[in-house]
Formats: structure tokens, sequence, C-alpha cells
């Protein structure tokens, strides 16, 4: 890591938080590392998760599951997104697993494609996203099994796990259930909730829940999840800027000659959006703004005392709480952190601080360089 802008991500607390989340569900769980483990790195996430036990992982693509494969990952991985029909040889090659996303892809399946394939089961229960409707699935499973595919899970999702009062959750899962009860086989996974849901809605039908966020930390009501992820930069430039002068493209700022300004070497291609103008960072105990145009690489900080270059700076973390920031952004935790720029470092640590895998993608094919 050359330039000091990364992310920290604590691998205990992201156990801990999944084991958290086993336990007052008492239900198995299929972590989802989609999107790059959201924004970490899902090939080391991945690899920290099979030595602790978890056989099945969801991704959201094919090409996210054969990266997994090709980088070693021997697991079961199920692709939670459509995979284009031409594609599905893939699957059976790669020993992924699908879901049922569409009837009529699944139906036109070559029968030799069928055969072996390993299938989850999507129940169509109210989102309409991916998923067959109740009808159809039960003739789809039918026809899966009598060509001699693995139909080992059955699932939905719930569109609107964060209300409180669940009233939707009711509708859908009465569908799921409902779905279920004309199964006769039985299912090694039975799944539903996602992070929310776990924490607010307690099913008595499904085996597993599938963990997203919540192995992050964070979830939409208050819960026992440890914030895993933060955000970090430093400063690499201090200067006075004379009243009347202005910072930045468009001189959007103006100074008013007190304090400093102090640039920070992160910007919009690091997931810093522009819009994050006024919002503060935490430095050294205080809280600072933001200030003018966020550049593409480096952003200006307002500053009342001088620190020495290097000076550590938390984005978000444990000052500045990612939900908070995500609030005052108008998004959701999930855009940050998925957003975060693919040459910022994971640096990822033990619940004791202690360094335990660097990644940057900029370097991943330099050995001898710092990651
Ligand atoms: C089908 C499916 N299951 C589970 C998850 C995990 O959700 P969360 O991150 O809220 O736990 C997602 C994420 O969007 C999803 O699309």
């Amino acid at each position: 890591m050359y330039r000091h802008t990364y992310m920290r991500i604590d691998i205990d607390a992201m156990l801990k938080n999944i084991e958290y989340l086993a336990k007052i569900n008492k239900k198995g769980v299929i972590p989802v590392i989609k999107a790059n483990a959201y924004g970490t790195y899902d090939i080391y996430v991945a690899k920290v998760l099979r030595e602790h036990g978890y056989g099945l992982l969801a991704v959201s693509s094919l090409d996210e599951a054969l990266n997994l494969r090709l980088s070693g990952d021997r697991g079961d991985i199920l692709i939670l997104g459509y995979v284009k029909k031409d594609d599905f040889d893939l699957l059976k090659c790669y020993d992924l697993t699908v879901i049922t996303f569409d009837y009529d892809i699944f139906d036109a399946l070559d029968e030799k494609i069928l055969n072996g394939l390993k299938v989850h089961l999507k129940v169509e229960s109210g989102m309409h996203r991916l998923g067959v409707e109740s009808d159809k699935l039960l003739k789809l499973d039918a026809y899966l099994r009598s060509k001699g595919a693995k139909v080992e899970g059955i699932m939905t999702h719930f569109a609107c796990s964060d209300d409180p009062l669940g009233l939707n959750n009711d509708r859908q899962f009465a569908t799921f259930k409902n779905t279920l009860a004309k199964i006769d086989h039985p299912f090694k996974y039975i799944h539903c909730a996602n992070t929310d849901a776990a924490i607010n809605y307690h099913d008595g039908l499904s085996n597993y829940i599938r963990i997203g966020l919540g192995m992050w930390g964070f979830s939409s009501f208050a819960s026992g999840l440890k914030p895993a992820i933060a955000f970090y930069t430093s400063i690499s430039h201090i200067q006075k800027v004379p009243k009347g002068e202005g910072v930045g493209y468009g001189l959007r700022y103006i100074s008013d000659g007190k304090g400093y300004i102090a640039v920070l070497p992160v910007g919009y291609a690091d997931g810093l959006w522009r819009s994050n103008s006024g919002r503060r960072v935490y430095i050294n105990g205080k809280y600072c703004p933001l200030v003018g145009n966020l550049c593409m690489d480096q952003c200006f900080v307002k500053i009342d005392e001088l620190w020495p270059l290097e000076t550590e700076v938390e984005i978000f973390g444990e000052h500045l709480p990612l939900p908070r920031m995500a609030k005052e952004l108008n998004t959701i935790p999930y855009e940050i952190i998925t957003n975060i720029g693919n040459r910022v470092s994971r640096v990822f640590v033990d619940e004791k601080g202690e360094e335990l895998f660097v990644y940057n993608e900029r370097f991943k094919d330099n050995y001898g360089l710092k990651n």
C-alpha cells in the first residue's frame, strides 16, 4: 500500500457477526459474497469462510462464481442471478448451483444439461424480480427431477425485510410456505431471510439464512452486530489559504483565512462522491468538514490546527458510523461500500488489529511490491 487510503476489514468481527446471526436464528448460514463480498475482496473472504466451515457461498453471477472457482475455491457456490441459456454447460463443468430465475429457460434446457445440474427452486412470492410463480414452479420441479437435476434447495427473497412490522414478509412467506407444502421431496437448503429478516423476522420453516450486509455488521435494525468495515485516508498536504482565495475545481470553497486546508488522497474515483462536500471526516478527535468540490483522486478538508502530514483520517468507522453517512448521503450502506474503488487497498485485520492480509487490485500480479 503506497497510497494511504484503505478499507480496514476486521475479519474476526465478520466471523462473529455470522456466528451471532446463526445462533439467534438457530439456522445454518449461506454467506452472500456477491459484488466482491460487498466491496471487500471476495476471494480472500471466501477462503476465510471455507476455513470456518461455510459449505455454500452465494454470488450474483456466473462471472463471480467462475472467478471464485478459478481462484481455487472448491466448495459449493450458489448463483443468485440469471445465467444465459448458452452458458449452462459451464455450471456443470464448474460444479455451480443455479436458481430457477425463469420458467421458460429451464423448460427449454437440453436433457444433457439438466442431468446432474444443481438447482435451488426460487419461489416468486411477491418481489417480482427473479423467480418462478408457485404453479409453474411445481411443474418445473417435477420436470427437473425427472431429467436428473439435483434439486437441493428452495428459496425466496423478501422485498421489504427492513420494514419493522414485517407485513409484506408475512404475505411473501405465506406464498413460500404454501408452495413448499405442495412438494413432497426433502430439501437440503430452505432459505428466505437476508440480514434484516434474520434479525426481525424468524420463520419456523427454513433451515438457512442468506447473510450479506450483516456479515459486515450492519442492519436496518438495532442488533448485536459489530461493524467490521471502516474507511481511512490520511493528510497528504496542508496549506494556509489567504482569506478570499478559492480552493479546488470551480474555486467553490472560498477561504475565510482561518485555520488550514488539508488535502486528502481520496476522491470520487475511490467512492468518496462529490455529494460528500459539506460532510465531515474525523481527525485526531475532531470532526472536520470536507470543503469545495471533491476531485477524482483528492479532496479538501478544513482543519483548525496544524497536524503532521500522514495523520490518519476516518471517512467512516468507529466515530462516523456508515449508516449515518449513508443517511446523510440519502443512500444505503450497501451502495457506499460496494462503490469503494478498486484502487483502494483492502487491509484485513484480526480482532487485535494485527494485519492478516493486504490486497490492492493494482498489485495483484506484482509480487515483491507491497499490496
Ligand atoms: C437474493 C439475495 N439474498 C440475500 C441477499 C443478502 O442480503 P443482505 O445483504 O441484506 O443480507 C441479497 C442481497 O441483496 C440477495 O439479493
